[in-house]
């Protein structure tokens, strides 16, 4: 068993393809456009892009450096860097919020194969106001709780087989053909006509727009869509062999992971205000839109292309395979750290967090508040707290010298003295002096 749970990934790619995979998913192409919509737009892309420079990628850094040096689960880890201290604490929040973030992660992850297979037979075609249809969904918690559990199994039964090696493989090909299909369709969107208005509201700053929560915001989704804070990418960090640039899988997955982001708002905005029948409240009605935007707005837009169901069918199905790319590395910290911590064989560990996850995906599908309290409580709480600790953690109180040993692969990489000292720089002041202000900043307003 040993030698099993403490496999590596296979090759680099496969390294980029699993990190990216857990990187990309919901969180970039829906609720990364809503929350810009909610947020004004361009000043908020701005924010975010910031929180991704000077915290997203060293945190990110981080918790690579703490998985592969310790090879343990997000918890043990800690332990074992920091034995007999507070620390682990750390950790155990991260398996907390791994586990609160799916209660609601998997509801939507439901809805994906719910428009896929109204995809699939036709049913969409013949929607004309799709946002009453997606409020019927909205309105029918048994179906989008049917739905939510079988996500929650496919994921789990990814979990049980341990096909890391058929994660890595699957992550190699879809992801590709997400990007692809993604520009295809940010293409087909911003060459409507109208779309101008869209970009506009996407990439000029609009003052009026601003709401004072744009920085807890913004920091709240870069943590969420980088899957950082929690300990996620501790978890597989601790699969990298010893050969991986960690520096440079962190620029390539962030990297990756924003121009997705970016890419689903140039197909949602365009598409919102070309497609919209009332011009004049179309800037309100994305603010206040909520969950729904890439739901409403995105059938409509196929709506307006030959072969519609083909590409809607296409697009939901990769949507489908991003998200459980990544609720697999999300079930993966909880179940690791099941079996790791408390000798619970990996079948039942995973067993009983299939089960808790799908007692909170019915309260989340029941519940609207609840969704939302799960959403806001992960995101703009947990993740940020984490991710601060994460930073001081390997910022102060690791040994520098094991740091120095972990992004240099023992001295391996040349990197230059100022990268590094660049880099411990951000981690010891900049990270967590932002995280923190923001942080209070916005809790105050
Ligand atoms: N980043 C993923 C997304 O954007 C979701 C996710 C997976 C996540 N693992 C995570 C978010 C860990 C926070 C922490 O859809």
């Amino acid at each position: 068993m040993e030698n099993i749970k403490r496999v590596t990934f296979a090759s680099k790619i496969g390294v980029i393809a699993a990190a990216a995979g857990s990187a990309v998913g919901l969180g970039n192409i829906w609720r990364f456009p809503s929350q810009a919509a909610d947020g004004g737009g361009a000043i908020f892309i701005f924010v975010y892009i910031a929180c991704i420079l000077f915290f997203g990628i060293p945190v990110m850094m981080s918790e690579f450096i703490i998985g592969r040096s310790a090879r343990a689960n997000t918890a043990g880890a800690f332990h074992k860097l920091a034995p007999g201290t507070p620390w682990k604490w750390i950790g155990r929040l991260g398996v907390l919020t791994g586990f609160i973030i799916m209660g609601f992660y998997m509801v939507v992850a439901g809805w994906t194969l719910i428009y896929f297979f109204q995809s699939v037979t036709g049913n969409l075609h013949s929607v004309t106001n799709f946002s009453s249809h997606f409020n019927s969904i909205l309105n029918n918690p048994l179906q989008q709780t049917i739905w939510m559990i079988v996500f929650t199994l496919l994921t789990a039964f990814f979990i049980i087989s341990g096909v890391r090696k058929g994660i890595e493989q699957s992550a190699k090909i879809f992801m590709p053909l997400l990007f692809l299909l993604l520009i295809i369709l940010a293409v087909r969107s911003a060459t409507l006509e109208g779309a101008v208005n869209g970009l506009n509201f996407l990439f000029k700053p609009n003052l009026e727009h601003v709401k004072q929560t744009v920085f807890l915001d913004a920091m709240g989704q870069a943590f969420f869509s980088l899957s950082i804070g929690m300990g996620c990418l501790i978890t597989y960090g601790s699969y990298f062999n010893n050969s991986v640039n960690l520096t440079k899988t962190a620029v390539q997955v962030s990297t990756l992971d924003s121009l997705v982001a970016i890419l689903s708002g140039i197909i949602i905005f365009p598409a919102a205000f070309a497609l919209t029948s009332n011009p004049d409240t179309i800037v309100d009605e994305l603010v206040t839109g909520g969950p729904g935007l890439l739901f409403i707005t995105l059938p409509e837009l196929f709506n307006q292309m030959p072969a519609s169901m083909a590409w809607s069918s296409m697009f939901f199905c990769l949507l489908a395979l991003a998200a459980l790319t990544s609720t697999i590395s999300l079930m993966e910290v909880v179940t690791l750290y099941l079996y790791e911590e408390y000798k619970i064989s990996r079948k039942k560990s995973t067993l009983l967090v299939t089960i808790g996850v799908i007692i909170l995906g019915i309260i989340s599908s029941y519940s609207s508040g609840f969704f939302n309290f799960l959403d806001m409580a992960s995101a703009k709480y947990m993740l940020p707290v984490g991710g601060l600790f994460i930073s001081i953690f390997v910022g102060w109180y690791l040994n520098q010298q094991l740091v120095t040993a972990q992004i240099t692969n023992e001295g391996r990489l040349k990197f230059s003295i100022l990268f590094l000292k660049f880099y411990i720089f951000l981690l010891r002041y900049i990270a967590p002096i932002a995280i923190l202000s923001i942080f209070i900043y916005g809790l105050a307003s």
